[in-house]
């Protein structure tokens, strides 16, 4: 049954404090639970309602005595408690099975190891609780189990008292000097090793930093700790935010539904976004390795400090958390240029994933009116989108006063639980002359309102005049249960470019002339404004919505000529990327679109789909010493075959995957002289450092390698084939060894089987590796149907395991993620995924419902496609006893 956002009620009850005591047994946990509770003097009485999740109840007292109590589905429910409005003991007594819990919620064991996550709802399958993000308590946590087998016992807080018990037993008692939701508890028992680290902070308090592994992968710690390190020196920097614990720990597990948590000075990652070294993790690894532990991190005070008054209010704490996590990464790479890397990645999945999902079945605003099942709601509209709208709030108060808005929030709400309208309402108050301020009732729709709106800009150049009329407008397409939207407030960041190239001073009619910039904010705050421009002495190419300082879709009547205007001198290095987007997306649709004989890509590959002049402006691109590779990698990389899908009324996967491949392989012949000299420049990157300037050298290598592998399948030349399966064999580092590898299976060369065989048996003892190994070939380039048969056979190696998240993910995802390979004329791609989803959901519904999500834009496919997907879901739908997760999902794609 769906909970509502306007049903919420504050708690009747309160609970004070908190006294846990677990035995820990993987077969029988026993969990002693003692509140001190009390009636919440602001509401009529009622009686005590705790949640539970697949518990045993064995015992329950109420001041010391016993009580009488009911079930009610799984509450338990005391309605005899003392009246008035003294605090009351409440004792409760129940076991739990955390071997046999596989759905990774509540208490788990993980390769001898107990684990804990709470959020959403996970604390009500470890005790009876009020479980929801508006109760904070004060936590005492006693942990007592076999010291043989857990030497090391964790829980939130400062560890108190530990020793020995009989029986080899030992126990640890741990203090949370905060009080907090149940949702942020955490526990950790068992064979673990620690990388610590003392640290002063800037007010000259002592804290030690621990990174916990199992024994063996210390060495791979040490970026996991320089994350952690910085991030704590950035948010006393940028926020004047420090550590208000004396003691932070980081534990990795392998089984892990998400990426991390943010549990109170105990954070749980998935070893994914912990462990690295050279050998084993790339570029990317270790980006993203920052970017969570930051976002962790940084949870601390957006999160545990100020926490939700509900999960209707996720956003809140996450949308505002990626944002800060982004302005993290973008800190820490330094130059301008690797600022804009980072900001186009971030728009990259921002366009590929949300807003498919903000056109599709389920459709959400950033603060949801209703859900089934809260775990579905960890949705890229709740963290990216969510922090878009934090962002636009930055963006109309400008650093400094966002900075002071952030102030207040903590001011006015710390130790609180509150909500999105808190948020923005501590930023206009901290801003009362803002944009933010004067329209926001307005910008509030960000948050109510789902749906991806579009804004159109309509030029007119006036010769006589030297007039420039700027007309924008917007429109939302209507969404599930919001026929009809209101106009939101866009921020557009602008400027205008001669023809030569040059910045044009912007003189806005009716302002003062005096401050003409050559790039500013306009604020679209109805649906629609003109926007007149004065001595404008040419006709100008507007540069619209730089930084993509919006999450909207621009609609704007450019000419080819005018996009590789922008593309060659836009000092908006966002916007020059953006235009070699718009003209790739264009020739990708004109040749989808095209009736079948004219654009004939299956008989032709090497048909010349992209224009000389594109061409020629790409090669200037990668000829452009000013330009970082890793912006040219960006814009030599084609929007993917999701995001043209994405742009058609109707979808016929195939042919959006031959022509993209047509048009990779156009790029890869015509470019063929570029791409040697590319690969000569950057191919040997030296000593290996994870940084910006020579990731994006190992990317653009990678990239030519690639590309050279493709035109020699084309050729029959097996130079660069060779030099690939060298690299796998004898690469410094991980990056370039998958790359060459990627390199062999895209372009289909026959040496591609040897080298993963090779990588597989160099590579056996690490599963995050095998994981990549598995992902590598799930997500290879289908040839022939080739791809599906290859992912059954995968599924029954020995390493595979369905039951690990890690694995499922890199292979089954993989697999049901490449267009190209799943959607099949034959539903045998369909067949499979509705066997994983029904399979997984028996298990982890957690997993299985991300999994279901695949199928969200399965309406706009093309015959046979279609039928075939609907019969595919339907089978999912009609399986008994589905979990509420897979439910929700399923029913939102079938609905109409
Ligand atoms: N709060 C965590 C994070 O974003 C994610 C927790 C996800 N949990 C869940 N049950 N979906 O850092
Ligand atoms: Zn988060």
């Amino acid at each position: 049954t769906a909970v509502y956002r306007a049903d919420y009620q504050a708690p009747a009850w309160w609970i004070d404090t908190v006294e846990l005591t677990f035995d820990l047994d993987p077969a029988k946990t026993r969990v002693l639970n003692r509140m001190r509770v009390r009636r919440n003097p602001d509401v009529p009485a009622q009686a005590l309602r705790l949640d539970g999740d697949e518990l045993n109840l064995a015992r329950v007292m109420v001041n010391g005595g016993g009580t009488s109590f009911k079930m009610e589905g799984d509450q338990l429910v005391l309605e005899n408690l003392p009246e008035g409005d003294a605090p009351v003991e409440l004792e409760i007594f129940t076991t739990c099975a955390p071997a046999k819990n596989t759905k990774l919620m509540g208490l788990y064991v993980s390769e001898d190891t107990f684990f804990t996550q709470c959020e959403a709802e996970g604390f009500r399958r470890i005790t009876y609780f009020l479980d929801r993000p508006d109760v904070m308590a004060m936590y005492t946590v006693t942990l007592r189990a076999s010291k043989a087998q857990y030497p090391v016992l964790l829980s939130n807080g400062n560890l108190v008292e530990s020793g020995d018990l009989e029986d080899g037993r030992h126990f640890a008692k741990w203090v949370d000097p905060h009080k907090k939701p149940c949702y942020l508890f955490a526990l950790v028992a068992g064979k673990l090793v620690a990388r610590e680290q003392h640290i002063k902070s800037r007010a000259g308090n002592e804290h030690l930093l621990q990174v916990y592994v199992r024994p063996g992968d210390l060495e791979k710690t040490e970026h996991a700790m320089n994350s952690l390190m910085h991030s704590i020196a950035w948010d006393e920097a940028r926020f004047g935010l420090s550590l208000d614990l004396e003691r932070f720990m980081i534990v990795a597990t392998s089984d892990f539904n998400m990426g991390a948590m943010e549990n109170k000075g105990l954070n749980i990652f998935n070893t994914k976004y912990v462990l690295a070294n050279q050998a084993t993790a790339t570029d990317t690894d270790y980006f993203n390795i920052e970017s969570v532990v930051g976002h962790e991190y940084f949870h601390n005070w957006t999160g545990d400090r100020v926490t939700c008054r509900d999960w209707f209010q996720l956003s809140l704490k996450e949308g505002l958390t990626v944002f800060r996590d982004q302005e993290f990464s973008m800190d820490m790479a330094g130059s301008a240029s690797a600022r804009a890397v980072k900001r186009i990645d971030d728009v990259r999945v921002l366009r590929t994933v949300q807003f498919p999902e903000d056109a599709g079945p389920m459709a959400h605003p950033v603060r949801p009116d209703s859900y089934i099942e809260i775990n579905n709601f960890y949705t890229v509209t709740i963290y990216e989108k969510g922090a878009e709208v934090v962002r636009m709030q930055h963006n109309l108060v400008g650093r400094e006063g966002f900075a002071r808005g952030m102030k207040l929030y903590f001011e006015r709400h710390d130790g609180h639980a509150v909500t999105c309208d808190d948020f923005s309402q501590a930023i206009a108050d901290a801003n009362p002359d803002s944009p933010l301020a004067q329209h926001l009732p307005q910008f509030r729709r960000w948050y109510s309102q789902a749906g991806t709106p579009v804004l159109k800009a309509v030029g007119l150049y006036d010769a006589a005049a030297q007039t420039y009329t700027l007309t924008l407008s917007q429109r939302c397409a209507p969404t599930v249960g919001q026929p009809e939207k209101l106009p939101f407030v866009i921020p557009v960041q602008m400027g205008l470019i001669s023809a030569s190239g040059q910045e044009i001073a912007l003189r806005l009619q009716g302002e003062d002339t005096a401050q003409a910039a050559k790039s500013r904010m306009l604020v679209l705050a109805e649906a629609e404004q003109r926007f007149v421009f004065t001595n404008v002495t040419e006709a100008p190419v507007p540069s619209l919505l730089r930084s993509f300082s919006a999450p909207v879709v621009l609609e704007c009547d450019f000419s080819d000529a005018e996009l590789l205007t922008l593309l060659a001198h836009d000092s908006d290095p966002f916007n020059q990327w953006e235009a070699s987007q718009r003209l790739g997306l264009r020739y990708a649709l004109k040749a989808i679109t095209a009736p079948a004989d004219a654009a004939d890509t299956d008989s032709q590959p090497g048909a010349q789909l992209l224009p000389a002049a594109f061409m020629q402006a790409l090669r200037e691109v990668l000829g452009n010493d000013k330009l970082d590779a890793a912006f040219k990698d960006l814009v030599l990389t084609l929007p993917s075959e999701s995001y043209i899908a994405e742009q058609l009324a109707e979808v016929d996967p195939q042919r959006v995957h031959a022509v993209r491949e047509a048009m990779q392989l156009q790029l890869a012949t015509a470019l063929q002289a570029d791409w040697e000299a590319l690969w000569l420049a950057h191919s040997d990157t030296g000593a290996y450092r994870p940084d910006h300037v020579s990731a994006g050298r190992r990317a653009l290598a990678g990239r030519a390698l690639t590309m050279l592998c493709l035109a020699s399948a084309q050729s029959g030349d097996t130079v660069w084939p060779g030099k690939a399966y060298q690299r796998c064999k004898d690469a410094g580092n991980m990056t370039d060894r998958s790359s060459a590898l990627s390199a062999l299976i895209y372009s289909a060369s026959p040496l591609a089987a040897q080298a993963l065989q090779r990588f597989h048996a160099l590579f056996q003892q690490d599963a995050l590796v095998l994981d990549k190994w598995f992902a590598l070939q799930g997500s290879a380039c289908d040839r022939g149907g080739n791809v599906l048969p290859a992912v059954k056979t995968l599924m029954k190696h020995p390493d595979f395991q369905i039951k690990n998240p890690n694995r499922a993910r890199s292979l089954i995802f993989s697999f049901c993620n490449n267009p190209g390979a799943f959607h099949r004329t034959d539903a045998a791609g369909y067949v499979f995924w509705a066997d994983r989803v029904i399979e997984i959901d028996g298990f982890n519904p957690q997993v299985a419902a991300r999994l279901a999500r695949v199928m969200d834009r399965w309406k706009k496919l093309a015959e046979p496609y279609r039928t075939a997907a609907q019969a595919a879901i339907e089978r999912v739908a009609a399986k008994p006893n589905l979990s509420n997760d897979v439910r929700e999902v399923i029913t939102r794609a079938l609905a109409d």
